[in-house]
């Protein structure tokens, strides 16, 4: 059943009785949903994803590749994708509107790159504001012709034969280094590829499964692609998204007498974070049913607790990069003072993170100090509600980080920019709903 879109602004009930209780699966992975796309139509065959993720920013990706020519259905949360093979993509009639999404556009520059027709990429104004040099640059060492706009989208690839490189990566993204896999599948020579870290590795793990030739060394950065793979179609169950399973998995760590399962939540050890940092902090959280089948999935139950403060330094962040704003959450609420640092990269996510996190928690009266990188957080001081406007600053994570904020104070709060939570999780307030029991 299609649920019904949230309006702008929401009201936020705060004052929960009894807690959070019950058990949820949250939507599918957001970035398994798009590589889906992404791979199946670059493989011979079919693929069949289940538990897509029918949120706006994989819609985005689906609608790119239907415009490249790759026929694909969508039945509910079922994505039927016809492969047309590495060199059967076609050159769209129309702009391909990347929407929000900096997922699909860094990954399909790499891939449009190595095409042998031109095209033209657009995006919202948020993600025209990103940077996208980060991409179009090593990928100008592989032979590439971008052209992007001051550094921004809109983009102009015109395709060209790529060589294969041997290249260090400046910034720890999952996105710059899949750019560059997916152009080096393209390529004519081998290409090594060395992370700054570990981050996400779903490119490799995916494309593996369907067939191409990549190889991770020991030490978890180095990456071996082998140019021109005949990649088949496969038929892939999208676990639950960490991701989104993290708003519930702090609430019920915060909101007292909470205790929630979370079924089939993906646990890959490149996203699972949050999942150690709440450990770490004290959080009450247990795994079971951990079946791999592909990606490891677990069943999360998640209690409340009370919560240690915590030091996290850039070693930690690519793993919890997205789920950042809800460490601040749990730092905002442990019995101590908290440091994030080498968090950086926030300020050039949907919106700029850290400054957004600081401007809605100031409105609550939480104490955090602004850092280049990342943010101080005393737990110890009470909240004070100063203005009870919050605003999700146009970003799906911000806008559910300050709903779940919501639910640990005593008035009614409203979020402006409600519906940016389509980008990532359209049902996040009806799953909320479950779980509260007034
Ligand atoms: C993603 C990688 C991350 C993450 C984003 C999704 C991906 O970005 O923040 O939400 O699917 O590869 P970076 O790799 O640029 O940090």
């Amino acid at each position: 059943m299609e649920k019904v879109k949230t309006t702008s602004t929401k009201q936020l009930q705060g004052s929960l009785q009894n807690g959070l209780h019950g058990e949820l699966a949250v939507p599918g992975d957001k970035s398994i949903s798009h590589r889906g796309i992404m791979f199946g139509a670059i493989s011979e065959g079919t693929t069949v994803l289940h538990h897509f993720l029918t949120a706006e920013d994989c819609l985005s990706t689906l609608k790119a590749f239907q415009q490249l020519g790759v026929p694909i259905t969508r039945d509910g949360e079922t994505v039927t994708i016809q492969g047309v093979g590495l060199h059967g993509l076609k050159q769209a009639e129309q702009p391909l509107d990347m929407g929000n999404s900096g997922t699909t556009t860094r990954l399909i520059m790499g891939l449009l790159a190595g095409q042998d027709f031109p095209s033209e990429l657009t995006g919202d104004a948020s993600l025209s504001k990103r940077p996208m040099k980060r991409v179009s640059d090593p990928l100008a060492e592989m032979g590439a012709n971008i052209e992007v706009t001051d550094g921004h989208l809109p983009a102009v690839i015109n395709g060209e034969k790529l060589h294969g490189v041997d290249y260090h990566l400046k910034v720890a993204s999952a996105q710059v280094k899949s750019a560059l896999i997916l152009a080096g599948l393209q390529a004519d020579g081998v290409s090594i590829l060395v992370e700054k870290q570990p981050t996400r590795n779903h490119t490799e793990k995916m494309l593996r499964a369907f067939g191409a030739e990549i190889e991770t060394e020991s030490d978890d950065v180095t990456i071996t692609v082998h140019p021109q793979p005949h990649m088949h179609g496969i038929t892939l169950n999208v676990p639950g998204d960490m991701s989104s399973a993290a708003f519930f998995m702090v609430a019920a760590s915060l909101v007292p007498g909470s205790k929630i399962t979370l079924r089939n939540v993906g646990m890959n050890d490149t996203r699972t974070g949050l999942y150690s940092i709440l450990k770490r902090m004290g959080g009450k959280i247990s795994l079971s049913n951990e079946q791999t089948m592909g990606e490891p999935t677990a069943d999360l139950t998640v209690e409340a607790a009370e919560l240690h403060p915590i030091e996290i330094g850039a070693a930690e962040i690519p793993a919890v990069i997205d789920e950042l704003p809800l460490v601040a959450l749990l730092a905002a609420k442990a019995k101590g003072v908290s440091k994030i640092t080498g968090a950086g990269e926030l300020r050039v996510k949907e919106t700029d993170r850290i400054s957004a996190i600081v401007t809605e928690f100031n409105k609550m009266g939480i104490d955090i100090q602004e850092l280049d990188d990342g943010f101080v957080i005393d737990g110890r001081k009470p909240w004070r509600v100063v203005d009870s406007q919050l605003d999700s600053h146009g970003d799906h994570r911000i806008g559910m980080v300050m709903a779940t904020a919501a639910l640990l104070v005593n008035q009614p709060l409203t979020l402006t920019g409600a519906d940016s939570i389509n980008i990532s999780y359209p049902e996040f307030f009806d799953d909320l709903a479950t779980l509260i029991s007034r």
